[in-house]
């Protein structure tokens, strides 16, 4: 257990900001041990990361689906951003609101807090996020509606991706 603790606080301190995955998966890690003296293990994709979880350290961060490989950004393409807020538009923003709480979460700036992998992997296969993801799980609980599988292509989830990329995060207080 405590190799995964260090191997998540491993990602804080390299200033990774995927504030709620790590503290779900640190305070696991705490429970279970407490802390430990161990160095950080190499960052294997193969191992359970957490007791009581199936899912790899790679599915933890990135969830679980299609997209199986982190995802690099480069600069904010801009038509793919405009061809990502038409699909958010037609498909997600029934739920969807950027700046507060609606039928989903928000999702201004939600690319600060998860991977755009995990973003992608949510659109393509959300049935199984929600089912196995615990951060995904705990969202169900909170806001008790599924998310459908809208049938995006990768292509069309990366263009989302781009374009909540340019979206900000909501204000503080609501
Ligand atoms: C029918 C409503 C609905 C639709 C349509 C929908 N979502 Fe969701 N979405 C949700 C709900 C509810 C959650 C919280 C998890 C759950 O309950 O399944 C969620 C969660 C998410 C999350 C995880 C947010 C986080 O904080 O980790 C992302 C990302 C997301 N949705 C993106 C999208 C995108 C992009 C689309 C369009 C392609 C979309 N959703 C369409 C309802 C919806």
């Amino acid at each position: 257990m405590r190799h995964f603790f260090h191997f998540y606080l491993g990602y804080t301190m390299a200033g990774l900001r995927w504030n709620r995955l790590i503290l779900t998966v640190s305070l696991v890690g705490l429970a279970a041990c407490g802390g430990g003296e161990k160095a950080p293990p190499s960052s294997s994709n193969a191992a359970p990361a957490a007791a009581g979880s199936d899912l790899t350290p790679f599915q933890l961060e990135n969830g679980i689906g299609p997209i199986t490989e982190s995802i690099a950004l480069g600069p904010i393409d801009k038509e793919e951003a405009e061809e990502g807020q038409k699909v958010f538009e037609a498909k997600c923003s029934a739920c969807h609101k950027l700046g507060e709480r609606y039928v989903g979460p928000p999702l201004g700036g939600i690319l600060d807090q998860i991977t755009p992998a995990f973003a992608m992997n949510m659109m393509l296969n959300p049935q199984e996020m929600y089912s196995r993801h615990p951060v995904v799980k705990k969202l169900l609980g909170e806001y008790m509606t599924q998310m459908p599988n809208q049938g995006l292509t990768q292509e069309e989830a990366r263009e989302v991706v781009e374009y909540l990329r340019t979206t900000p995060a909501p204000a503080p207080a609501q």
